[in-house]
């Protein structure tokens, strides 16, 4: 009998990427110019993404990610801070403009009540120039695990508001809805938007990395 439970990740970075240069190739995006909230010490995506960029700058709340992060992201910048507070409380342009907004959040209730990226999300606009067409990705997760843990309970309540649905596992065409209302709340134009599957566990397409062409008003 074999009692192997090892859960098997099976990550899709490669295919993220190609889709993300393709929107950029298709609506004449400059050089990446990017800003990861969430960079961690960059192992798992923001390395890859950072290859195809000029600039990489990433955020993580934890000071410890830094030295992983140098590591991983050689042509990275690493900032300490909880980028959600940042998002909330500065100007606009206070760090720059960039033309690749990641936010690589993580996949739970943390922080200050924080959950994924439905708070950080509402203040994309700060992080645009006027007229600039940008990428902006984040990880979805349509099909969550471990949902029954009692200790997952108020996560499954915030995705409920947040997706304004009683279903635990999402339609991915469905909820471009919510997202296409958060973005044009802020003024900000959609070009296009797409999602890639980026990772299988257990052979299940549990994550997948959504992309929006977008431009400020
Ligand atoms: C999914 S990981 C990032 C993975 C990384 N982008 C990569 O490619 O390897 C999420 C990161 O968010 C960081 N984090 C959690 N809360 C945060 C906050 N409020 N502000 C900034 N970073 C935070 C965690 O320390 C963790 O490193």
């Amino acid at each position: 009998m074999n009692n192997n439970l090892e859960t098997v990740w099976e990550p899709k970075s490669e295919n993220v990427i190609r889709d993300m240069l393709e929107l950029k190739e298709k609506y004449g995006i400059g050089e990446f110019r990017a800003i990861e909230l969430f960079g961690g010490d960059g192992h798992t995506l923001s390395n890859k993404m950072a290859e195809q960029c000029i600039s990489f700058i990433g955020y993580d709340i934890n000071p410890e990610k830094e030295e992983g992060f140098k590591q991983n992201v050689v042509n990275g910048e690493f900032r300490c801070g909880d980028s959600v507070k940042l998002m909330m409380t500065m100007k606009a342009g206070e760090i720059g403009t960039f033309n690749l907004i990641s936010t690589d959040d993580p996949i739970c209730i943390y922080g200050e009540d924080y959950c994924e990226h439905f708070e950080i999300l509402n203040y994309v606009h700060k992080l645009l120039e006027k007229g600039e067409k940008v990428l902006c990705v984040f990880p979805v997760v349509p099909k969550p695990y471990n949902t029954d843990k009692e200790e997952n309970g108020a996560w499954m309540k915030r995705r409920e508001q947040f997706y304004r649905t009683m279903e635990i596992n999402l339609d991915l065409e469905k909820i471009f809805a919510i997202y296409d209302e958060l973005f044009e709340s802020q003024n900000l134009q959609i070009f296009e938007r797409k999602y890639t599957c980026r990772e299988y566990r257990n052979g299940v397409d549990w994550m997948y990395e959504f992309m929006y062409v977008l431009e400020k008003k």
